[in-house]
């Protein structure tokens, strides 16, 4: 066989160890043990025993080599990282995966549920004027709220909303009706923090404004959107209530989820959750965004985020959503 005859493979061997030995170690392999090496290229030519069993040996014993000097250059690299302070044997430091604040992902089902409506969801801003948040509204002058004791003024004119409430306004100025929007966002109220109360929370408000639409429709979209919360079992009711831009007001409820109605401490033993307000949209607050009220129906509600979260997960504590422990945040 001409490639066997033509290589001395002793002095290939002695080549090849000489260069496994040296720093370019997959220069040498690829040369010496490649699959287009010379000693490949003979192996593969190979037709008698003796020949296959020269070629294998050197073969076998380069490869060999190449192993024990692979596992030197390994432990010289680890003992140069070792020296230079670093220990490449501590384990690393695992990365953990991120997720949405449980209240993002709340309030991306309720925009869901509306979006499978045919709602709009808005974005209103947090700053308004007092106009927006009060006046338009209907809130007379001597109305509570108003107090600079109970809503944080940027100015005389400005405020750090206090009430989702303002995009209604919005909405009926920029949109002609038929209107159905939500919006859903952060309020402010002075209040010192607790587990019930907050200076900041969220409130998802709905407005629709169309003809020939009833109290009856009202009932029906806040009943299907606690049913889409909390499961198609549950039931809602209506209660009377006050507040200056909704004639009538009232206050839903919504059937316990936990107890069915039967009464437990989610519920207080009423078998009822009150989950806010909402109401008939009042002639006055169409008149002031300059839609006839004889023209035009409309209802509205404003209910709480963090009340979902907490019903659902048993959460007592509201300050849990803005301490961002993650140790709490990251069950959900
Ligand atoms: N803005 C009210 C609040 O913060 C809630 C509310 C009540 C919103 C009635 C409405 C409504 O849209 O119709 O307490």
């Amino acid at each position: 066989m001409d490639s066997l005859a033509a290589v001395d493979w002793a002095a290939y061997e002695q080549q090849a160890l000489s260069a496994i030995s040296g720093d370019a170690l997959e220069d040498a392999r690829v040369k010496y043990l490649g699959r287009k090496s010379e000693l490949a290229q003979a192996l593969r030519g190979v037709r008698d025993k003796e020949s296959g069993m020269l070629l294998n040996g050197v073969k076998a014993r380069l490869e060999a080599a190449v192993t024990a000097r692979e596992h030197q250059l390994e432990l010289a690299a680890r003992r140069a990282a070792a020296d230079s302070g670093v220990d490449v044997t501590i384990p690393g430091t695992p990365v953990t995966r991120g997720r949405l604040h449980l209240l993002t992902q709340i309030r991306r089902e309720i925009e869901d549920i509306f979006l499978g409506m045919g709602y709009e969801v808005w974005d209103g801003p947090e700053v308004v004027t007092v106009w927006e948040n009060f006046d338009a509204l209907n809130t007379d002058q001597g109305h509570p709220s108003r107090s600079k004791l109970d809503t944080f003024y940027l100015d005389d004119d400005t405020l750090l909303r206090t009430q989702t409430s303002p995009d209604q306004i919005k909405a009926m100025l920029t949109r002609t009706p038929p209107i159905y929007m939500v919006s859903p966002g952060r309020v402010y109220r002075r209040d010192t923090p607790d587990a019930t109360h907050s200076p900041t929370f969220q409130q998802v408000e709905c407005l629709a404004v169309d003809r020939g639409i009833t109290l009856a429709d009202l009932r029906g979209t806040v009943q299907q959107y606690f049913r889409q919360l909390f499961g198609p079992d549950r039931d809602v009711r209506m209660r009377t209530s006050f507040f200056p831009f909704t004639e009538p007001s009232v206050e839903f409820d919504v059937t316990c989820f936990l107890c069915d109605g039967r009464g437990c401490a989610v519920c207080k033993h009423s078998g009822w959750i009150e989950m806010g307000g909402a109401g008939w949209v009042d002639p006055d607050v169409f008149r002031t965004v300059g839609l006839d009220p004889d023209d035009w129906q409309g209802f509205a509600f404003g209910f709480g985020i963090e009340r979902i979260a907490m019903l659902r997960h048993g959460l007592p504590d509201l300050r849990a959503f803005w301490e961002n422990d993650v140790r709490i945040l990251g069950q959900f």
